[in-house]
């Protein structure tokens, strides 16, 4: 009685419904009996004829008491315990779930995979495997609902969601936004073919039109957006957190508060990274608000999440801490000093990171113009450039933090050598 979901086409949708169809059951049974047993009652000693009918009064009965009691709380709390239990289930994530993102927008839902397929509202999956679906919007709140795979989740412009779920069966199934969102709401839908593994694979790799994938997009927005010069592929530490095996981390930030590094700490963290910092690092870096389409932020997480340590694609691209291959004695002091600023040296992340060479602000002040220049420190001293000043600002930082910069720069003491600084204020002198 009362089976009126829809087909069951993922695998956790039998086990949702078994405890959707009990409450309903269970709350027919109820109902049909409550009312039943009041409309049986109001007949049987309805008044006839002008006269009222005697009814046996019962004051307390311990037993009643205790029944209707203890027999409601008991399945009360079943019902919370299973539905907890089959939640926590049907938003597991499976280790080899196939990710893809989806963004709702004013009235459409566009989709994207990591071999960078696009497709907008309609969708295709495999069979019989997982699959986990990033979701966020571009500007309103959407919400998107497979109702044949029981899945449903607001789509939430600036936060991810996700939903995830193993389709079982092939066909096509109806997507739906499910939160009014304007004009053309009831329009915003989409389906959802689930075809076998081969059909799938020819598919999603047929890329008529020219596209890159989000993994090749992030790789280019790290060495475009300068992400390289703090944040390592390889596991050594750089200005910033290793990008190594970093998505799923669990750590804690400096307010000691504990942090896993999902898709959400990672957005914030590349668009508001001071709002939470990672113990052991300073405020260094830049917000990349309103730098970055929701379409490269994808990407730079589809690249995080491709650095876990398993691919080659690791390896070539972690050219940061390699040394150079460059005979370094046929080079001029200049050369050998703007190799340390471009690529660092050992542990130490790159200059470029923080200085540029252009007279541009960045955490720390340009390179431009900065020999023999004059200016105030935070204590409110005047200082001159001098050899002595650089090397000082090189090796020890924080003793000395020019007006209007954060004291974020790491020390470089036991990194660079007197000969490297003396390379490296040779460059800088260049740079007028
Ligand atoms: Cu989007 Cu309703």
């Amino acid at each position: 009685m009362f089976r009126f979901l829809p087909e069951q086409a993922s695998e956790h949708a039998a086990e949702m419904d078994w405890i959707h169809h009990w409450v309903t059951d269970i709350s027919v049974f109820f109902t049909v009996a409550i009312v039943g047993a009041m409309l049986y009652f109001a007949v049987k000693y309805r008044k006839r004829g002008g006269v009222d009918h005697e009814t046996p009064r019962i004051e307390g009965s311990h037993f009643l008491e205790l029944v209707w009691t203890i027999v409601p709380t008991i399945i009360c709390i079943f019902v919370a315990w299973e539905g907890v239990r089959i939640f926590k289930d049907i938003r597991k994530v499976p280790a080899d779930a196939l990710t893809l993102y989806a963004t709702g927008s004013q009235w459409k839902w566009d989709f994207e995979y990591d071999t960078g397929k696009k497709t907008t509202n309609n969708f295709v999956l495999p069979v019989n495997k997982p699959v986990k679906i990033v979701i966020t919007s571009q500007d309103v709140l959407h919400s998107f609902f497979l109702p044949s795979m029981r899945v449903k989740v607001d789509a939430v412009k600036g936060l991810y969601n996700y939903v995830t779920f193993k389709p079982i069966k092939t066909g096509d199934y109806r997507l739906f936004c499910t939160e009014y969102c304007g004009k053309d709401h009831s329009a915003m839908l989409g389906t959802l073919s689930i075809v076998s593994e081969n059909e799938y694979t020819r598919w999603v790799n047929d890329k008529s039109e020219k596209q890159t994938s989000p993994i090749e997009r992030g790789k280019l927005l790290y060495v475009e957006k300068a992400c390289k010069s703090c944040h390592t592929l390889d596991g050594t530490r750089g200005l910033g957190p290793s990008w190594l095996k970093l998505y799923g981390k669990t750590g804690k930030f400096v307010d000691g508060a504990s942090y896993t590094a999902d898709e959400n700490y990672l957005r914030e963290s590349i668009l508001k990274p001071n709002v939470h910092l990672v113990e052991g690092y300073s405020p260094a870096m830049p917000s990349f608000e309103g730098q970055l389409s929701e379409s490269d932020l994808a990407g730079l997480l589809a690249y995080i999440k491709s650095i876990d340590g398993t691919g080659p694609k690791t390896a070539p691209a972690a050219t940061t801490a390699q040394q150079p291959a460059v005979d370094l004695t046929k080079l001029s002091p200049a050369e050998r000093g703007k190799l340390i600023y471009e690529k660092g040296k050992g542990a130490g992340a790159p200059c470029l990171a923080c200085h540029s060479l252009d007279g541009s602000k960045l955490v720390g002040p340009t390179y431009k113009g900065l020999y023999g220049k004059e200016g105030k420190w935070a204590d409110g001293q005047t200082y001159t450039a001098t050899d002595d000043y650089i090397k000082e600002s090189i090796l020890n930082p924080a003793a000395h933090v020019a007006e209007g910069f954060a004291p974020a720069m790491p020390p470089y003491q036991g990194i660079l050598n007197d000969d490297d600084i003396k390379d490296v204020i040779e460059f800088i002198k260049t740079v007028k």
